[in-house]
């Protein structure tokens, strides 16, 4: 094969992040944000036209390559997920990468195939996570994890020791969310081992992790009643119990509050601790106004995107 072009996206996390960890619900929509990466076969591994180092050779992207041969490859990146932002930027690079190396190998590129590598590496590279950047990014479009579901809907099935989650894809009706970066960039990790000392040592802790699963539950029935009176209120709710888990800060907080006068409701989005809040809005210009008045970053984002792509 000469060469492979593909694609991902990144994600936000509607309800359920951290809980999701544990093997509670979520639900995570695919956004218009990607990275683009055409790749061919090479005699030394070069990135962006350098040679491959640990400064542009992310671990995730070393983990892949050494999963299937390790055969060196030129790969040309290109696109833009915010980084450290809990929209799912490395799940996005791993699931695009994941593609490239499948097909240069002459692997299966199947969505189920690819979701479980891009997972594999995200959970090497990370440590204590889920499945549900991943899945999303190859997915595109809508998940949910651990829902009832029916079975048309069913994606794919992806364990890891003794937790296990049913990922399946769910219909959105158009609803319009704008994101706000505190532009504080905060790792995932630290914040998944925050919450899981947390919840190991103290009941209420796990008493609020169990709630984030029933609310999601109930947000993906007013997802799919097309209710986003019913959705706000429960993101604006999730926003207080992830708050209460320590995962929240005063910028993240600042954001969401101003928001919510032109919005259904808010809350933080991915891992938290800085990073990214969302609003479900019919006023997107408003939010934007808001967020950047108080000093974040705002993007008005389209959802019902596509998947990884694969072009060889
Ligand atoms: O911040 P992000 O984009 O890495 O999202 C993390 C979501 C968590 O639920 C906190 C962790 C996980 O792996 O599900």
């Amino acid at each position: 094969m000469k060469s492979v072009s593909v694609s991902a996206p990144g994600k936000f996390v509607v309800l359920g992040e951290h809980a999701v960890v544990y093997g509670k619900p979520a639900i995570a929509l695919a956004m218009d944000m990607r990275f683009s990466m055409r790749a061919h076969p090479s005699n030394e591994f070069r990135i962006n036209g350098a040679p491959a180092n640990q400064y542009n050779m992310s671990p995730h992207m070393k983990y892949l390559s050494e999963m299937h041969g390790n055969r060196p490859m030129t790969v040309f990146i290109d696109g833009r997920v915010p980084s450290g932002s809990g929209l799912g930027s490395s799940a996005a690079l791993s699931a695009a990468y994941a593609a490239a190396v499948r097909a240069l190998n002459h692997l299966p590129t199947d969505k189920a195939s690819l979701a479980k590598d891009a997972f594999e590496a995200e959970y090497a590279a990370q440590g204590r996570g889920s499945p549900m950047d991943t899945s999303a990014s190859v997915q595109g479009g809508g998940i949910a994890l651990n829902v009832p579901y029916k079975k048309e809907d069913f994606l794919w099935h992806i364990d890891k020791g003794d937790r296990s989650w049913d990922i399946s894809k769910i219909d959105v009706p158009k609803m319009t969310f704008v994101i706000g970066n505190t532009g504080i960039r905060a790792p995932t990790g630290p914040l998944v081992e925050k919450v899981r000392k947390y919840k190991d040592t103290n009941t209420f802790a796990r008493s609020i992790v169990d709630e984030i699963g029933d609310v999601t539950l109930e947000g993906l029935k007013a997802i799919e009643s097309n209710d986003k009176v019913k959705l706000g209120e429960l993101m604006t709710y999730g926003h207080k119990l992830l708050s209460i888990l320590g995962v929240s800060c005063p910028q993240l907080n600042k954001l969401v509050k101003a928001s919510q006068p032109y919005s259904y409701g808010a809350k933080l989005t991915g891992s938290g601790g800085g990073g990214c809040m969302i609003a479900l809005t019919d006023k997107p210009e408003k939010v934007a106004e808001a967020i950047t008045l108080h000093g974040g970053t705002p993007y008005i984002v389209n959802t019902g995107v596509p998947g990884v792509t694969v072009k060889v």
